[in-house]
């Protein structure tokens, strides 16, 4: 398995498993932009014959109400089944977390999670130390509520890593 920054070449493998993991899907055009506007953000995994099995889809923050920091976006994380708990999905989050911190100085990343998701939740909480800031009412589209979560990322003299205590 490998993790890479995503190329525009994969972004058909990357909507294909969206596609199969999750109720939330988007245009390719949405793909695109994240892909052109922060290029360093977005990884896929993929297997030894380049399909992609896993993916994350992260941007920065645009449009900030006035005195928030500049801070990260995860859009969108999957893994094909047949390769879970494999440690991908650890992976693709720090991968795109110190990318985040370190080219864009962004001071913490931020994601929406269902209530009742317990394999991301506990991914987000108890493997990589984010923590829920709010709870955002009938969030999805058929009505569930999304925990918001939040992790703040260190950064040191010469770069910035991210704080993830479990590396
Ligand atoms: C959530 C998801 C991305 C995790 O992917 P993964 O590659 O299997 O996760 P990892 O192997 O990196 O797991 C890291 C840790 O997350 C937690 N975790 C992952 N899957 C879990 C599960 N089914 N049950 C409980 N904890 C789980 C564990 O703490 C795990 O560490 P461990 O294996 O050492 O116990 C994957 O289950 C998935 O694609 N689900 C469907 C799509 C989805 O829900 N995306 C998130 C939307 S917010």
């Amino acid at each position: 398995m490998n993790i890479r920054p995503v190329r525009v070449g994969d972004l058909m493998g990357m909507q294909a498993c969206n596609l199969q993991n999750l109720p939330e899907n988007y245009t390719m055009k949405y793909y695109l932009y994240h892909a052109m506007t922060w290029p360093g953000l977005s990884y896929v995994a993929e297997d030894e014959n380049g399909r992609v099995v896993g993916y994350i889809l992260a941007k920065m923050e645009e449009d900030l109400p006035e005195g928030d920091e500049p801070h990260g976006h995860v859009t969108s994380i999957s893994v094909l089944r047949s390769h879970r708990r494999l440690g991908l999905a650890k992976k693709l989050m720090i991968q795109s977390q110190e990318a985040m911190a370190a080219i864009y100085q962004a001071s913490y990343v931020s994601l929406h999670v269902r209530k009742s998701n317990r394999a991301a939740l506990s991914l987000y909480r108890d493997t990589l130390g984010f923590t829920v800031r709010d709870i955002e009412k009938k969030y999805y589209a058929d009505g569930e509520d999304a925990y918001a979560m939040r992790l703040y990322l260190k950064k040191t003299d010469d770069s910035a890593i991210a704080s993830t205590a479990t590396r």
